[in-house]
């Protein structure tokens, strides 16, 4: 005779045999697979020129690295954003981002919440400051430039970029746009010496990142079917114009400016421009 307990064995074991243990685990590890795979593609893809974008990313990218070694020390990023430059400016003792609080991109690498346009930090205090594509932004331009004047030491370096030619972007928090003669008026007013001002592009690779944008935001955005074409259309419009930017003469048009300028120490010691007024 079968004690209670026998049957409880028994039930126990139909239940094992009857649960799929094995399969579950196995379409679990492929299914992550495929999303790890599906990652890494994406992201390769994104440093292609299948990205609609690579052509200015590849300029700036390239002229910031020539001027990265400029920078040392103490490194405040001004509008920091998700940092994208970082891995530029390993050398630096610290990078210290900051940013508005309403700042769109989200990112885990902010230090600090406040305004380019009253920074929160005391004159003198950096050695290096790093502005990218975020004067455009600001109403008043030449009072981020007065603040980063102020918290740079003496011969203190800038290391900034701002576009020529865009379209609107962040609206409506989108305002200016600055040729090289702009920029070393405003670095001038801040008293800071200007360096060196290069062009991140000539007239066809700025043509070819616009046309590039154009189609992906008119046939590619948001159409799965559409996407691939898009972005292969957009890599030969992109690759095509790099190539014509390399052979033409530059002529004034561009994309982007990189400015390197520096605080220069003044003859009575004084630390230059003072705080904002609020
Ligand atoms: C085009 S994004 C550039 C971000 C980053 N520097 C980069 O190169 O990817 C402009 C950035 O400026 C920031 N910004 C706008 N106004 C600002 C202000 N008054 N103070 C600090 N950051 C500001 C925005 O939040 C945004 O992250």
């Amino acid at each position: 005779m079968r004690s209670p307990c026998d049957h409880r064995v028994e039930w126990f074991l139909s239940m094992l045999a009857e649960t799929p243990i094995a399969a579950p685990r196995t379409e679990e590890r492929f299914t992550a697979l495929v999303k790890t795979q599906l990652r890494r593609l994406r992201a390769a893809a994104a440093r292609s020129w299948l990205n609609p974008y690579t052509l200015t990313n590849r300029r700036l990218t390239a002229l910031l690295g020539e001027m990265a070694p400029r920078a040392h020390g103490k490194m405040l990023d001004v509008g920091c954003g998700k940092k994208p430059y970082a891995s530029l400016f390993s050398q630096v003792e610290a990078h210290i981002g900051v940013e508005v609080p309403i700042t769109l991109s989200k990112s885990q690498v902010i230090d600090v919440y406040g305004s380019a346009l009253h920074l929160p930090f005391a004159s003198s205090s950096f050695d290096t400051v790093l502005c990218t594509q975020v004067l455009e932004h600001v109403p008043e331009p030449h009072q981020l430039l007065g603040e980063v004047a102020r918290v740079l030491k003496p011969g203190g370096i800038l290391i900034l970029t701002a576009p020529q030619t865009w379209g609107p972007h962040e609206v409506p928090h989108d305002f200016f746009r600055f040729t090289r003669f702009g920029l070393s008026y405003l670095a001038g007013c801040a008293g800071l010496q200007v360096e060196t001002i290069k062009p991140t592009t000539g007239t066809f690779g700025m043509v070819g990142q616009r046309l590039s944008t154009l189609l992906y935001h008119k046939l590619g955005q948001g159409r799965f079917l559409c996407q691939m074409p898009t972005m292969l259309l957009c890599a030969s419009v992109q690759l095509v114009c790099e190539g014509l930017d390399r052979l033409v003469a530059r002529d004034g048009d561009t994309l982007d400016h990189v400015m390197v300028a520096i605080k220069v120490p003044s003859p009575d010691g004084n630390h230059g421009p003072q705080p904002a007024p609020r």
